[in-house]
Formats: C-alpha cells, sequence, structure tokens
C-alpha cells in the first residue's frame, strides 16, 4: 500500500488591484480576487480578455503596472527572489502551450523541477518519476520523447511536472485547450483527483464550462479588464449577471 498523501501547505492568494497594460493598451484594470487556500479557483473569460495576462502576474512571469499581488505573507516578487530551499510552499505553473522539453525523455521532463527543488537520490527521484506518471495514467512512457506523445499525453506530462514537486499552489493556462472531450474529461478528472488527494491551491484558466463544473469551488469571470462575476461553483451556473447569462447562452449550458 502506498503512503497516505500529505496535504498540501496552504496557500492563500490576494490580488490587489491589478493593472496592467502593453504599449499603452490596459488589459488589466483594477482586477481584486481572493483564493482560499486550498480551494480551485476557475477563471472564466472569452479570448483575448486576459487571462493569461492575469495567470502571468500571479505566478510572477511578469509585473503589474500598479496594484499587488500576495502569496500567503509576501508579495509575488518577495517568493520568486528566495531561493529554493527557503521558498515556505511550491508553486507550479502549467502553461497554455505544455511547454515541455522536447529534447529530454518524458522522465527527464517530469523530473526536472523535482531536482531543481530539493536533493533526492537518483532512485528516489526514479520513483518519484513513476508515481507521478502512473498518477496522469501514463505509466511506462519514462523514455518516450515529447514529440512521440499527443498533445492530450504531453498536457497531461506538464501536470505530472507539476505533481513531481508536490506544489502547494498550481496554476494551469487552459488545460483542456486543443483537446478532445474525452480528453478534456481525462485531464478534468485528474484535476479532480489533485485536488481530493492533497488539496493545493488551484488557479485553472479556462472558457470550458463543463470542466469549470466539475472542478470549480469559486468561479470568476473575467471581462474588459475586471472581475465582473464572482460566485461558487454551483451558483455560476445560476447567475444572473448579464454578461455570465450570455456566456452560459452562447456555450447552451443555459
Ligand atoms: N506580451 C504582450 N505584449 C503585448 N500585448 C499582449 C502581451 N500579452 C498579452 N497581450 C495582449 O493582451 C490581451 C489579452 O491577452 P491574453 O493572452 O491574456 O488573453 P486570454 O484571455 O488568455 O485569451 P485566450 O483565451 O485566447 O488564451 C490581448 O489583446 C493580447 O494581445
Ligand atoms: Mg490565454
Amino acid at each position: 500500500m502506498s503512503e497516505p498523501p500529505q496535504l498540501a501547505k496552504p496557500v492563500t492568494i490576494a490580488v490587489r488591484d491589478v493593472w496592467k497594460s502593453y504599449d499603452g493598451q490596459p488589459v488589466l484594470r483594477g482586477v481584486r480576487l481572493e483564493v482560499l487556500a486550498g480551494e480551485t479557483l476557475v477563471i472564466i473569460g472569452g479570448s483575448g480578455e486576459g487571462k493569461s495576462v492575469l495567470i502571468r502576474q500571479i505566478i510572477g512571469l511578469e509585473t503589474p503596472d500598479h496594484g499587488e499581488i500576495r502569496l500567503n505573507d509576501s508579495t509575488v516578487a518577495e517568493y520568486r527572489r528566495l531561493p529554493m530551499e527557503e521558498k515556505p510552499f511550491r508553486a507550479s505553473m502549467v502553461f497554455q502551450t505544455s511547454a515541455l522539453l522536447n529534447s529530454l525523455t518524458v522522465a527527464e521532463n517530469v523530473s526536472l523541477a523535482l531536482r531543481e527543488h530539493r536533493s533526492a537520490t537518483r532512485e528516489e527521484i526514479r520513483g518519484i518519476v513513476r508515481e507521478c506518471l502512473e498518477q496522469v495514467d501514463l505509466a511506462g512512457t519514462e523514455d518516450k520523447m515529447p514529440a512521440e506523445l499527443s498533445g492530450g499525453m504531453r498536457k497531461r506530462v506538464a501536470i505530472a511536472r507539476a505533481l513531481a514537486v508536490r506544489s502547494d499552489l498550481i496554476l494551469y493556462d487552459e488545460p483542456t485547450a486543443e483537446l478532445d472531450p474525452l480528453l478534456t474529461e481525462e485531464v478534468g478528472a485528474l484535476i479532480r483527483r489533485i485536488q481530493d488527494r492533497r488539496r493545493p491551491t488551484q488557479v485553472v484558466v479556462t472558457h470550458n464550462l463543463p470542466l469549470a463544473r466539475e472542478i470549480a469551488d469559486h468561479v470568476a469571470v473575467l471581462r474588459h479588464g475586471e472581475i465582473v462575476d464572482y460566485r461558487t461553483g454551483d451558483d455560476f451556473f445560476h447567475s444572473e449577471h448579464p454578461h455570465t447569462r450570455n456566456f452560459l447562452r452562447a456555450a447552451r449550458v443555459v
């Protein structure tokens, strides 16, 4: 029997009045948002509304022009400045395009961050990689190259990589983009399983409403650079907000 999974460390996110422009064009215009420890927040919005931009500010790949984002007691910038071994929790991002390194095998891709994060022996790393690939239903693919995998498999390898470092915060940008309905369901089930096992804090950007229904504790709707609607996962599908109604209707959910 495998050991019971250790619960993730609690991580809260506070997005406070965040503004971001490119070439003078505002994309985020005063975004405010709280994500509770251990919950899964889904960010919904049309194409080009700034979802990827927002998630890039949250993980600290870019810095807001104004406002701040805190992960527990630190700003994102302070968190990122800490050396790996001093970070109080672990954060990972699953990118819109899976961002695997094509010259590395599946096993090397999965263990990449792991080797940066902690000192484990080769044997331990092999064991963790095996376990994480099993969790995403890719047992035995260690020696394959990314080019040999389907889009859905690559996405699952990217998720296995986040699992390998036992992330306490996982951000997903369109985890089901370009996947067929069956794989979409699989990735949804996988995110759900991660929730159930370790309860990391998760932020999932998507315009896939069935996925939102499957995984969301809360849903935030981004439009014209602001959060215009914010509800529990259940309430969202009954929202009276006009934009949300239109969105749901266009997706034929209501
Ligand atoms: N680095 C950048 N430089 C200039 N403009 C940018 C940059 N990144 C994003 N933008 C602009 O910001 C806007 C929002 O982009 P973003 O990628 O966040 O959209 P999105 O909501 O993720 O859309 P999609 O659902 O298609 O992924 C777009 O108009 C885009 O052109
Ligand atoms: Mg995007």
